[in-house]
């Protein structure tokens, strides 16, 4: 099943694409986490997007599009993938059309304040990428140092340069102008189902299960 995780920053899409993954099994692309990935490394696409990803502003299209396009074009994505993140602009969206097609777009639907809220306290790991949360989820595990460090593979928990209030803030504008009309580009195509976001983790995997048939 070919999936795209639509919805504001902070909605849950990556958590929620980290628990669907089991049930569809097929692979979680997230464009962030690529982005973040190549910040880690240093590499050039990192120095190109590590300053407009901390102000919340979107990486161009053009540097975006080749890169889901290049990463749809290997094996483990025949039989599906959850695309968390992209399309993000109309260019985007039109671009997909001409090298995929989509069985559904899953629109995570959440409020301004309780994106606030999240994204307020989202903790990652450095290493794997599971998200926690201060209140909601937080880690379990503590290192000799004190510090929380990630149940899974024990590596460090921080936060995003991006979750800064005014980076937050700047993100929902953004997502309001260019993703916010996606919604109906996909309604218009019959593939958008809604899910609420609000619950907690595991009933908003419910709601996924319902809406989407699995
Ligand atoms: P990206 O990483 O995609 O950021 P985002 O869309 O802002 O989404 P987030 O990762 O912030 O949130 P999420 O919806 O995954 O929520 P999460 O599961 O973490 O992109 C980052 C940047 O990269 C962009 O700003 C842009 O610069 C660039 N970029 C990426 N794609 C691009 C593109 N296509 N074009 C151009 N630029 C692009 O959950 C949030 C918190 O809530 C966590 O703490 C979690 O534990 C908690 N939580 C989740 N679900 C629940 C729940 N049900 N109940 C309680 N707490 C919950």
């Amino acid at each position: 099943m070919k999936l795209i995780f639509l919805g504001p920053p902070g909605s849950g899409k990556g958590t929620l694409a980290a628990r669907a993954v089991d049930i569809l099994k097929v692979p979680h692309i997230s464009t962030g986490a690529i982005f973040r990935s190549a910040i880690a490394a240093g590499t050039f696409l990192g120095h190109r997007v590590k300053a407009i990803i901390d102000a919340g502003h979107l990486v161009n299209d053009s540097i975006t599009i080749s890169l889901v396009k290049d990463r749809l074009a290997q094996a483990d994505t025949q039989k599906g993938y959850i695309l968390d993140g992209f399309p993000r602009t109309m260019p985007q969206a039109k671009a997909l059309a001409g090298f995929s097609t989509v069985d559904k777009v899953v629109d995570l639907t959440l409020s301004d304040p309780l994106v606030l809220e999240r994204l307020g306290g989202r903790r990652v790991c450095r290493n794997c990428g599971v998200n926690y949360h201060r209140v909601f989820n937080p880690p379990k595990k503590v290192s000799d140092q004190g510090s929380a460090i990630c149940d899974i593979c024990g590596g460090e928990v921080y936060t995003r340069d991006d979750d800064r209030e005014e980076a937050i803030r700047e993100r929902i504008e953004v997502y309001r102008e260019q993703t916010a009309p996606l919604i109906d580009y996909y309604r218009e195509r019959g593939l958008l189902v809604e899910v609420d976001a609000r619950p907690g983790v595991d009933q908003v995997v419910e709601n996924f299960r319902k809406a989407v048939g699995v």
